[in-house]
């Protein structure tokens, strides 16, 4: 039952207005001693030619209290309606415990395709933390369209093509060797790249040599590309323990140089429509009218670039999955680079360009600053998530010793913290690793959730019969407010949920979670369960089992673990 929908009925029909206009303008107040919903009489007051405070005191003498509102009264301009705690409880721990895992599932993307473009790294460059963000966030926009019922397309845009590989023959062959390359993998293409940045300081025509390499590589050179595929045979390799470890899939690596053969119809097409000049000996795109920089297609070289790809990329992507949406998940500092070719899809006479989306986000910092990879000062992920999970295994040791399955436990709660602190903020926010915040099992952080979740998990264990949802139960015995704010988050999870999707904000989720956490865990300080008679005893362990179910199901869809001990 939809108790907005039951009241504006009743109120429709009072006032003699449309159903429409009774839902839209009934509220749910801030203060709660103004009740669960509340209707305002203002907008009456022209119709029925009376003070507003009069008209609620008419309305209301017409109104028959359903068995579900406990009481209805007017505070000034307002009809004011309080819930049955007990029926409010009933219908929603009921289907709650009827939908089981499916509760905030629906078919609303039923039909609907949505291609998303995530963490994307670059080849024999390091996975770092800046990817981090790009990988578990669109992990979980991946998931929350699937729980809406869209046919999700997971890309891993890989940057496994460009000048860099240029960069990084030249490097190889003049500082490199195979038994190192082959003892080190990526740190070593990594050392051995940020060397070749040093040396181009003062050498410029290394520079020269590496895009000479990379032409190379784009004519079909045998020595080239196969350094290039050994580079990116190791770089792969890496990434694929770390998206093991983050528990992250995509349905396709088509990295950039997916696109090489694809590219050159592409260029034609854009010559074909006008669209391509030339400057200084390159060719580009001109976007003055847009008050953009020139979308650059064809660098004077010869070689193509980053955006040529992309575009390549989406057309092919367009042809392929027929996408209705296809977001592109990168740092802020990629607005640009984005808007431009989004325009020359536009300009091609693409009608389509508007849905494409590009999702950016803030900065990951530790202490020292923006993270680069060109000066060495990264963090590895591997690290990274190694490191959050011996913090989680120090605080286990301190805290629950005797804990069975401490590893696994620990790499649930360590790499949890990690993609909950990720999450937690919408997602231009900056993003700053600490540790002690991160891991904090009293903050608003990825173990207090999981925590609350096996505090839950450990009265059902003990409980000797579980409530299921057509069992008897007394849900008037749940008649406090802290019963009731707990059902009213869970009823709320599912419009969570598609409000996350609308705004490709997974944060809108993270943050409803913790909700539930802080409410669960004051019930269960307020309300003795296991120890409470029958009758409550079973409606507070409803209570118990749906919360275990919403948080669970809510920590998947960010693509988090929920052990039962911890
Ligand atoms: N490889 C890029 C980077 O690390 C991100 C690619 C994002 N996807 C895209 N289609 N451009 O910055």
């Amino acid at each position: 039952m939809d108790f907005k929908f039951e009241i504006a009925k009743l109120l429709a029909d009072a006032a003699g207005i449309s159903p429409e206009d009774a839902v839209a303008a009934v509220e749910v107040p801030a203060n709660k001693a103004m009740g669960d919903y509340a209707f305002p009489c203002f907008r009456l007051a022209k119709t029925f030619r009376k003070a507003p405070p009069l008209i609620a005191q008419e309305l209301i003498a017409k109104l028959e209290q359903p068995a579900f509102l406990s009481k209805m009264e007017v505070v000034g301009a307002y009809v004011n309606f309080f819930l049955d705690k007990g029926v409010y409880a009933e219908q929603i721990l009921r289907r709650v415990l009827s939908e089981k895992e499916n509760y905030g599932k629906s078919d609303i993307g039923k039909g609907k395709t949505i291609v998303i473009d995530y963490s994307s790294p670059n080849i024999a460059k390091p996975f770092h933390v800046g990817h981090l963000r790009s990988t578990v966030i669109g992990n979980a926009i991946y998931k929350i369209y699937e729980e809406l019922g869209y046919h999700c397309v997971g890309i891993n845009h890989l940057g496994d093509w460009g000048t860099q590989f240029g960069k990084l023959i030249v490097a190889y062959k003049n500082w490199g060797s195979k038994e190192a390359v082959e003892r080190d993998g990526i740190q070593e293409l990594m050392r051995i790249y940020v060397k070749f940045h040093d040396e181009a300081e003062h050498a410029s025509a290394l520079e020269d040599e590496a895009r000479l390499w990379f032409v190379k590589m784009q004519d079909g050179d045998e020595e080239a590309l196969s350094l290039w595929k050994w580079f990116y045979d190791i770089s792969i390799k890496e990434f694929e323990r770390v998206y093991n470890m983050l528990g992250v899939k995509f349905d396709a690596y088509t990295g950039e140089s997916f696109y090489n053969d694809k590219m050159a119809p592409v260029v034609e097409e854009l010559k074909q429509k006008q669209l391509l000049k030339e400057s200084e000996g390159a060719m580009i795109v001109d976007l003055e009218d847009k008050n953009m920089p020139p979308c650059l297609i064809i660098r004077k070289d010869g070689g193509t670039l980053y955006a040529t790809r992309d575009i390549t990329a989406a057309l092919y992507r367009k042809k392929t999955y027929n996408f209705d949406k296809c977001v592109y998940l990168t740092a802020l500092d990629q607005n640009l680079h984005f808007a431009q070719w989004f325009e020359v899809i536009h300009k091609m006479g693409y009608d389509w360009y508007q849905n494409l989306i590009h999702v950016p986000f803030g900065l990951v910092s530790l202490d020292s600053g923006k993270l680069s990879t060109r000066h060495g000062n990264v963090v590895l992920m591997e690290e990274l998530l190694n490191q959050a999970i011996s913090e989680t295994k120090k605080i286990i040791e301190e805290k629950n010793p005797d804990l069975a399955d401490k590893e696994n436990v620990a790499k649930q709660v360590g790499i949890g913290a990690v993609i909950f602190n990720d999450l937690y903020n919408t997602r231009i926010k900056d993003v700053v690793f600490s540790w002690e915040r991160m891991l904090n099992f009293d903050g608003e952080t990825g173990p207090y959730v999981q925590y609350t979740h096996t505090r839950a998990c450990s009265i059902l264990r003990r409980a000797e019969e579980l409530p299921t949802a057509d069992a008897q139960i007394d849900f008037s015995t749940l008649s406090d407010e802290v019963s009731l704010d707990v059902c009213k988050l869970l009823e709320a999870f599912p419009a969570k949920i598609s409000d996350a999707a609308d705004k490709l904000e997974p944060s809108v989720v993270t943050r409803h979670l913790v909700a539930i956490a802080q409410a669960f865990n004051k019930f269960y300080h307020d309300n003795p369960i296991l120890s409470s008679e029958p009758a409550t005893r079973q409606a507070r362990l409803a209570v118990v089992l749906a919360v275990e179910n919403v948080l669970k199901e809510g920590l998947r869809l960010l693509g988090i673990d929920a052990p039962e001990q911890m």
